[in-house]
């Protein structure tokens, strides 16, 4: 499948909004991809397929991951927000004929972060938050701290949703707190390296 077939049936299953959000993520990670040296024609289809399962039911989301027999712990499996990123991988899979495991791992991490990210895991996470259609306090400092540093961008990107949950009294997915553990190791490593 061509990146056009597979924009004319994501269009067809997504509402209006959640597409064009879904191209200025594409644009987003483009742009990083460039910057940052990743390889543009993943990060282009890892972008445009990261919340192609995020208007499902929770139910069908649940019914997708098992039948690929997925175990999940049941904060994830109760949670759209953190469940479409594994579902969203499997439909890439399934129903627009994605086969490259870095792409995969792209859209199923882009939720939830993780310890260790790709450069390409990073950039389809980063570029979630900056798309243009993105309206939330911070966003500026955001994009332009991405065009500064990818790292420190992730960091932020993690700081912000963690600062969310914690005015929300939300619950906080563990690994999230471990990739933001693991992301602060790493930049602290790369400054020592320098
Ligand atoms: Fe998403
Ligand atoms: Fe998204």
């Amino acid at each position: 499948m061509t990146i056009e077939e597979m924009k004319a049936q994501l269009s067809q299953h997504l509402s209006k909004k959640r597409f064009i959000h879904t191209l200025g993520v594409v644009d987003a990670a483009v742009e990083l991809a460039e910057q940052y040296g990743a390889d543009i024609e993943k990060a282009k289809l890892a972008a445009l397929l990261h919340d192609s399962a995020k208007e499902y039911k929770l139910k069908d989301m649940q019914a997708v991951v098992e039948s690929k027999g997925l175990a999940v712990d049941s904060m994830m499996r109760n949670s759209g927000a953190l469940l479409h990123g594994l579902a969203g991988m499997i439909v890439a899979e399934q129903d627009y004929g994605v086969i490259d495991p870095e792409v995969l791992e792209a859209i199923r991490v882009h939720t939830t972060g993780k310890p260790h990210m790709s450069k390409l895991d990073k950039i389809v996470f980063l570029a979630d938050y900056i798309e243009v259609n993105r309206d939330f306090p911070g966003v500026e400092a955001l994009r332009d701290l991405a065009k500064e540093n990818l790292n420190q961008a992730v960091l932020l990107g993690y700081d912000n949703t963690i600062q969310f949950l914690l005015d929300s009294k939300a619950t906080i997915y563990t690994l999230t707190i471990e990739g933001r553990n693991a992301l602060i190791e790493e930049i602290q490593a790369n400054s020592r390296e320098k």
